[in-house]
């Protein structure tokens, strides 16, 4: 089938993208194979939440990339490349984890997500793993803003930009004045709200903009998809069971359909099932969903 890059995103706040990112990768239809990658300007958190050991990771793959992977290469090594830097989690999810300090952070980023494409790698890596077949690479792109230069490139090479956003007034309004410039940064934007507040018919209305859904506040399946619950934990209350889980799990089958379609006869098992995500209420146009109009 053919692959996704799906670069997830905030501009103001914490709203939950790290979380919602594994949520994404450990539900996305099958027969997808998800990978995230913490692509995050400002520092990882997945390393300390989980104990995960410092590598490898984001830091040893842009090592591994500086030390000669073909520029633009979309080869079968460069995506082994990509899935041999990352680590599993419980649920055998695999993720690229990010260090914490923003600088290492920001340096590896600029070898892998280089927009230079001539001088340096580019996004090859990286890429690689998007155009590998069956592959679903998620990447948590942080807060973006316009000091943001590393992840610029993954937004706009990515199939799906997924915006999440808080849906109180202070933040919407401070999203609202950014909409042009956000809608301009990917060629298939989409808008989540997290949490409460603002309906969608109102952010619709106010923002010009159809979120595609509502990812709820359920701090129970965000403790487990922070680390803070045991192993066992995910399984019995993990992404499969969480009210955020089947949330997350619902906007990836609305969301797998927007990135390349597959050969005829492989389509994702849950890609036809009608969705049935919190879209909480209004007009939900999926061609408009996220997009600044
Ligand atoms: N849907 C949710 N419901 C309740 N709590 C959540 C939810 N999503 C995330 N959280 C909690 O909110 C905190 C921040 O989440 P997370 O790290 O995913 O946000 P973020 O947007 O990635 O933040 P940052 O921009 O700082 O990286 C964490 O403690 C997490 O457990
Ligand atoms: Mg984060």
């Amino acid at each position: 089938m053919s692959a996704v890059l799906v670069a997830v995103a905030s501009v103001k706040g914490s709203p939950g993208v790290t979380t919602l990112c594994l949520a994404l990768a450990a539900c996305w239809p099958e027969p997808a194979r998800a990978i995230v990658v913490e692509a995050d300007p400002s520092g990882g958190d997945i390393a300390m939440r989980f104990g995960l050991a410092q590598s490898p990771g984001l830091l040893s793959l842009a090592a591994a990339a500086r030390g000669g992977v073909a520029p633009h290469g979309r080869g079968t090594e460069d995506a082994r490349l990509l899935w041999r830097h990352a680590q599993t989690l419980s649920g055998n999810l695999p993720v690229v984890a990010s260090p914490p300090d923003a600088a290492r952070a920001r340096g590896a980023l600029a070898v892998l997500a280089a927009p230079d494409l001539t001088g340096g790698l580019g996004l090859g890596p990286l890429l690689a793993a998007a155009a590998h077949p069956g592959a679903v690479l998620v990447a948590d792109c942080g807060r973006v803003d316009p000091g943001s230069p590393p992840v610029m490139p993954l937004l706009r090479s990515a199939d799906v930009m997924v915006l999440l956003t808080g849906a109180h007034a202070d933040e919407l309004a401070h999203l609202a004045r950014r909409i042009p410039e956000i809608g301009a940064w990917s060629r298939n934007p989409v808008l989540l709200l997290a949490g409460a507040g603002h309906s969608i018919a109102a952010v619709a209305r106010e923002l010009g903009v159809a979120p595609l859904a509502r990812v709820p506040f359920d701090p129970r399946g965000a403790a487990v998809l922070s680390g803070r619950r045991s192993v066992l934990r995910w399984h019995h209350s993990g992404p499969g069971r969480s009210l955020l889980g089947q949330c997350a799990r619902e906007i990836a089958d609305l969301l797998a359909p927007r990135a390349p379609v597959p050969p005829a006869g492989r389509r994702p098992k849950r890609a036809g099932r009608r969705a049935t995500a919190r879209r909480d209420d209004g007009p939900n146009d999926p061609n408009m969903a996220g997009r600044a109009s």
